[in-house]
């Protein structure tokens, strides 16, 4: 047995980068994949489900990204909101694309407080409906592309590749609802609102 070297360290960094490369290239392919899939379907597959267990899912699944980045979620969703009903796994897509994007955003911002709120209530606008905020402290969005913000291809990003929000677009008004820049501070950073149907068997 030998102490690790410096070349060690170099090569598994490098080999942890290829592998993240990898995995990251192979899940947007699934992703692009399964959204082709379910629009070309023109149908949702929908179960009533709790919003508030959809935004915990999503939660535990980017504990790792949030701890690493030093961001904290927290949570307001109206305890009495009714189930919603949706494609479960379409909702936490969109919920993991805007916190993800608000981790992204804050990531960028030297050693402020990086915080995430996600908060619901039914929607006053749209009867029926349950609306959604995620809100970031991040810097906000710039001019040019909040007014294409929902376009695909749309990025700032380095290895981004403009989806996350079109692709979430695309869900949300798939289940007759609608995603908007609720809000969009420098300094204040960016708040995203979304409608997803209520059962209204309940
Ligand atoms: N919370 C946010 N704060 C600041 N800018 C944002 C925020 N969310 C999105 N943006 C801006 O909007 C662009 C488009 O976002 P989108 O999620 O569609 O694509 P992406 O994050 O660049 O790439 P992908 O989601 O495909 O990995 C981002 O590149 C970024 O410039
Ligand atoms: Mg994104």
């Amino acid at each position: 047995l030998r102490a690790p070297n410096r070349d060690d360290t170099v090569l598994t960094s490098a080999r942890e980068l290829l592998d993240q490369t990898v995995e990251q290239a192979s899940r947007a392919g699934q992703i692009i994949r399964a959204t082709r899939e379910f629009l070309s379907r023109g149908d949702v597959r929908r179960v009533q489900a709790r919003l508030a267990d959809l935004v915990r899912a999503v939660i535990d699944l980017m504990r790792g990204e949030t701890v690493q980045n030093q961001v904290s979620i927290v949570t307001q969703i109206d305890p009495n909101l009714p189930p919603l009903l949706v494609d479960p796994i379409q909702v936490e897509q969109v919920v993991l694309n805007l916190v993800r994007n608000s981790i992204e955003a804050m990531s960028r911002e030297p050693g402020s407080l990086r915080q995430i709120t996600v908060a619901a209530t039914a929607s006053a606008e749209e009867p029926g409906f349950a609306e959604i905020t995620v809100q970031d402290t991040g810097p906000g969005l710039p001019a040019d592309i909040a007014e294409r913000l929902f376009t695909p291809f749309t990025t700032t990003k380095e290895s981004g590749m403009g989806l996350g929000l079109s692709i979430s677009r695309s869900i949300v008004e798939a289940h007759g609802g609608h995603i908007t820049i609720a809000s969009n501070d420098a300094g204040r950073g960016v708040t995203i609102r979304f409608t997803l149907p209520f059962d209204s068997e309940q």
